[in-house]
Formats: structure tokens, sequence, C-alpha cells
């Protein structure tokens, strides 16, 4: 795992956008691996600005997203297809049959998630995968416990990761679904490049721990540690306490 520190959010952001074009100008028809949060959302407003000034071209991509809420459709304001259509798909113009997002909706989630993982192997796998890290050391919805799941699978959702998505429902972390569906850390680990983009002083005690901790199942972003083509792009205040351990 190769770990970058920048000067600030706006660098971390601008070093990641410079992979992901470059890595599209290589392969246009690359298939990525996508979040949402926060953090990936100047991300994706970068990368819509240079296709709007024509210096990419993000209409061949194929593209699956890490996650999505259980019970919620497509078009509730709240659901992370709703999110990415507004923060990259619509203003980057990426073809919606090129998309991939998890249905909430689907009658039968565990036919929706193996389904998930048959398109993912069509597509040939995942080349790019980009992540994003919970505060408590989530990845998609892969939440801390005794155990992981390898595959795309139905997960139950930590009281903080609920909060911590709590804007989406008009600030009101009862109003987010229970329960979600997530790639699993197989399904991530299977990609063939990752890139975790974390910011900000709040996620630097769960970066210390990802990087300089032990691979573990109460900390499933760990598990990046295991990948052979991995990078964690950071800002100054999320790598602001590593080294730590050793004082
Ligand atoms: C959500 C998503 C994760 C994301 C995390 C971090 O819970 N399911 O994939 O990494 O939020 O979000 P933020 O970037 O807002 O800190």
């Amino acid at each position: 795992m190769r770990i970058i520190v920048c000067r600030n959010a706006d660098a971390a952001t601008a070093a990641v956008a410079r992979r992901m074009a470059a890595a599209v100008r290589r392969a246009p028809s690359l298939v990525l691996g996508l979040p949402t949060g926060q953090t990936p959302v100047h991300l994706y407003a970068r990368l819509a600005a240079r296709a709007a000034a024509g210096e990419l071209d993000l209409s061949h991509i194929r593209t699956f997203n890490l996650d999505e809420f259980l019970g919620v459709t497509r078009d509730d304001p709240g659901s992370y297809r709703a999110f990415m259509g507004r923060h990259f798909f619509g203003p980057a113009r990426v073809p919606r049959a090129r998309t991939h997002v998890l249905d909430g909706r689907a009658r039968d989630p565990e036919a929706e998630c193996e389904r998930f993982e048959a398109a993912i192997a069509a597509a040939g796998g995942i080349d790019l995968l980009l992540v994003g890290l919970g505060l408590n050391g989530h990845v998609g919805f892969n939440e801390p416990g005794p155990q992981l799941v390898a595959n795309t699978h139905r997960v139950k959702l930590a009281p903080p990761t609920r909060r911590a998505n709590a804007a989406l429902f008009g600030g009101d972390p009862r109003k987010v679904p229970r329960e979600a569906l997530s790639m699993g850390i197989g399904t991530i680990l299977r990609a063939r490049r990752l890139i975790m983009l974390a910011t900000g002083a709040s996620k630097a005690r769960v970066v210390r721990r990802l990087v300089e901790g032990p691979v573990t199942t109460w900390l499933p972003a760990s598990f990046l540690q295991l990948h052979p083509n991995a990078e964690v792009i950071l800002d100054e205040a999320a790598a602001g306490r590593l080294g730590a351990l050793q004082d």
C-alpha cells in the first residue's frame, strides 16, 4: 500500500483526478468502481469540468458503484444512484447504460447481489476502484465486526454510518435505511488497482489504524494492506496522526 500525503484536500483530490484521467485516456472504456460520500464530491466536479471542457471523454467508461441503500428507490434523492446522477453521471455525461448501481428496491436483494457480481465479471472485472474511508473504518458498506463477507451482499448499517449519511435524508439519522447492499471485501480486493481518498482531521485516527495497525475485520479498510496495487491518497490533516504508534 503506497501512502501519498498532499498539502490539502484540494491537492489530494487533484492527485486522484490526475490518476483517473490518465487511466481513462489510456483505456477509454475503463471499468471504474466508484464511491459516494462527501470526499469524492469535488473529485467528481473536477472530472466533470474536464469532460465539459472537452479535455476528457468519459462517455465510454463503465462504472460500478460500491454500495446502495436497501429499500430506497433509484429516484429517491437519498439514494446513491441519485447522488451519482447529481454529482457525476449527469455533469460528466456518462451514458446511463454504462453505469451500474445496485438496485435498493430489488424484490430479491440476494439475487440482485449475484446479478451485480456477474455484471462485474462480464465487464472483465474492475480496472480501477476508488474508495472512501468511513470514520469507523468501513469501506463501501463493509462494517467492522467479527467477520467480513467476500462478495456483494446485504449489510446492516452501524449507527455511526447512519449518522454519517444523515445529510442525504434531511439530516435525520433515523430516516437513513438500516440496511444496504455493498460490494464485499473480496469484490474490492479483486479490482486490479485501488485508490483510497481520505481527507480531513476527522479521518486521522482511522487512517493511523489503517496504515499502521493490523489487518483485521474490525477495521475493514485494513484489508487494503493486502492489495498489490493500492494507493492511499491523504491530505496533511488526515495524515496528521501517522507515526504516532511509534511514539
Ligand atoms: C459512506 C459510503 C462509503 C464512504 C463513506 C465515507 O458511508 N458508503 O463508501 O466511503 O461514506 O464518506 P465521506 O467521504 O463522506 O467521509
